[in-house]
């Protein structure tokens, strides 16, 4: 239970403006969430306190303050300015998750500039749509990836400035600068851009069903949200030390994995490596992890693992569990209640929400499978089809979200039409579909597209497809979530040839292997099934739907149905 009381409580005295006040935020003055995430800690006196304990891939361990934190945001933010990166502009992050990815979010958002964080395992075709579409100015990367930048700079002639952040004593091209936040000169002070709560902070990029990836603009007022929300919902307190496993490419990884627990002065553990379960559980025991927020696809994988593997580590330092980006299934909850003595706790949220918007509140009951409750402040319904709610507990419809909330994203970067269209009869349209139960617990039913969710990471089959055409030898083709027991989806292609090649194992490991160069290792088919021709409606959109229900035998009843999907 929170310092709010129950659940119900909560819901009843809640009203936005707490967060004004537990963020010691006066309307009017300036609203910044690089500052709220250091220099704010440090005049609360938590300069000295760790802010982010950071491991790498060799086990290495190194600590950072909110006073370290400060000033090298501070580095960042005036090397900006030096190389005349304006306020608005679009800088892009590209690195595996070292302390610079931190550092320079912050020192962007000081600036008062437009994080565009990218998931570093991004191939060329996945880099170039992302920093084409936000009109990038610059892009902070290092050694390890400044390579698949290099291929793509010459098509992004708004692209002024490529900074290698580790880049000391290697040979630099023409736009490019080597950066060393360690040695360069200690920035002491900075003027933090005076942002309001309607000055856009954070672009990140999501799937849809068609057209590529679209950019969710945030704005500085999110923090209002997301600070309440890790207060309340991750149940943060002074003195915890917390740890996010998500990748601040995406959504998880900076509301929860930067900006909720640093604006509350928390203490993070960030790890290099991706997922190991004995290094997973060696950094709880280790570093001494109170909470933990983590995926359904890591959870699962953690049950395969075993319970001896738990046994090896003391973990008793965890009091609060959270998860999100699937469906968590029941046996998880009841798994981890048996080998953590701790449930799951599931949170409902999407890129677009920028928070949590669903919740298993700290202290409510949780009914495993569920995704919880609204958090206070939110409305939330199911919609049947003429964008009503639907009364009738227990009846599935779409998920949608009454607006505004604080951390709600602005518009779809160059993308307004798209923006519109996710609004009906004065609700949001998530995507989702759901079911409220009688005690008002909402249960996740699957999306309402043809997105796929990998590992909690959404794909869209759209640019699996456009980057399949690309291919020498493909002519057509359709991507699928295929059900799958750890992932819950992984991509299927189908793939009809040109003539001239035949189906064949290699080009299979061919096809594959393109895909994740060109997109992502998360977006690479692990399936590929060689035929004629694709399933189509009279108008020409190849149905999706149809080859979806092929491959996990249901019945797919009438097909004209499916004409206008
Ligand atoms: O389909 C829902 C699923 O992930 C989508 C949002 O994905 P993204 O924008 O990448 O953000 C993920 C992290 C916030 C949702 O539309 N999803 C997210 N959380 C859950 C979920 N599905 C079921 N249960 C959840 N708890």
């Amino acid at each position: 239970m929170t310092d709010l009381g129950s659940y119900e409580t909560a819901y009843d005295k809640f009203d936005w403006q707490l967060a004004r006040k537990e963020l010691g935020y006066e309307d009017g003055s300036p609203l910044n969430i690089g500052y709220y995430c250091t220099d704010r800690n440090c005049e609360r006196g938590l300069g000295d306190t760790v802010a982010l304990i950071w491991e790498d891939s060799s086990g290495d361990v190194r600590r950072y303050t909110f006073n370290d934190l400060r000033i090298h945001s501070n580095a960042y933010a005036s090397l900006l300015a030096d190389l005349k990166i304006a306020s608005g502009e679009r800088v892009c992050i590209f690195m595996d998750r070292v302390p610079d990815l931190y550092f320079s979010f912050l020192g962007i958002l000081k600036l008062g500039a437009i994080a565009v964080p990218l998931f570093s395992a991004f191939g060329e075709d996945s880099l170039l749509t992302r920093m084409e579409n936000s009109g990038a100015a610059a892009i902070f990367t290092t050694r390890k990836h400044v390579k698949k930048v290099r291929k793509i700079r010459d098509r992004l002639p708004q692209l002024k400035h490529i900074v290698v952040v580790d880049g000391d004593g290697m040979a630099l091209k023409e736009r490019e600068h080597a950066f060393n936040v360690e040695t360069a000169p200690k920035v002491e002070s900075f003027d933090v851009y005076p942002a309001t709560a309607d000055t856009p902070s954070v672009l990140h990029y999501t799937s849809g069903t068609t057209g590529q990836p679209k950019g969710a603009l945030h704005v500085h007022g999110s923090i209002f949200q997301q600070h309440l929300t890790t207060k309340w919902v991750l149940d943060l307190k002074p003195g915890d030390v917390y740890w996010c496993t998500a990748d601040p490419g995406w959504v998880t990884g900076t509301s929860y994995g930067i900006i909720g627990p640093w604006s509350l002065g928390i203490t993070q553990v960030v790890l290099e490596v991706g997922f190991f379960p004995a290094r997973w559980y060696g950094a709880i025991e280790n570093f001494g992890v109170t909470v933990w927020y983590s995926a359904p696809t890591a959870i699962r994988l953690l049950m395969r693992e075993g319970e001896a593997t738990v046994k090896k580590f003391d973990l008793s330092s965890l009091r609060h569990i959270c998860s999100v980006g699937e469906p968590l299934n029941p046996e998880a909850v009841i798994w981890s209640e048996k080998v953590y003595g701790l449930p799951f706790h599931d949170t409902w949220w999407q890129t677009e929400t920028g928070s949590i918007m669903i919740s298993n509140f700290p202290g409510m009951k949780i009914k495993p499978g569920s995704m919880g409750k609204p958090f206070p402040g939110v409305t939330a319904a199911v919609l049947g089809p003429d964008y009503n709610p639907v009364l009738e507990p227990g009846k599935a419809g779409v998920l949608a979200l009454k607006p505004p909330w604080p951390s709600m994203f602005r518009t779809y970067w160059n993308n307004p039409s798209t923006y519109e269209a996710k609004f009906k009869n004065g609700w949001y349209i998530t995507g989702d579909r759901a079911r409220i139960d009688k005690e008002g617990y909402f249960w996740f039913v699957g999306r309402d597209d043809d997105v796929i969710n990998t590992g909690g990471h959404l794909v869209s089959p759209f640019e699996v497809e456009s980057a399949l055409l690309e291919h020498e030898a493909v002519a057509e083709s359709a991507a699928i979530g295929k059900p799958d027991p750890v992932n819950m989806e992984v991509v299927k292609a189908f793939v009809a040839l040109k003539p001239g090649h035949e189906p064949s194992h290699d080009l299979e490991l061919n096809i594959i292997n393109f895909i994740r160069k060109h997109l992502s290792p998360l977006a690479m088919p692990q399936e590929i099934e060689f035929v004629k021709s694709l399933p189509k409606t009279r108008s020409g959109k190849i149905m999706r739907r149809l080859l979806r229900a092929q491959e996990t035998g249901e019945e797919i009843g009438d097909i004209s149905t499916l004409e206008d999907d």
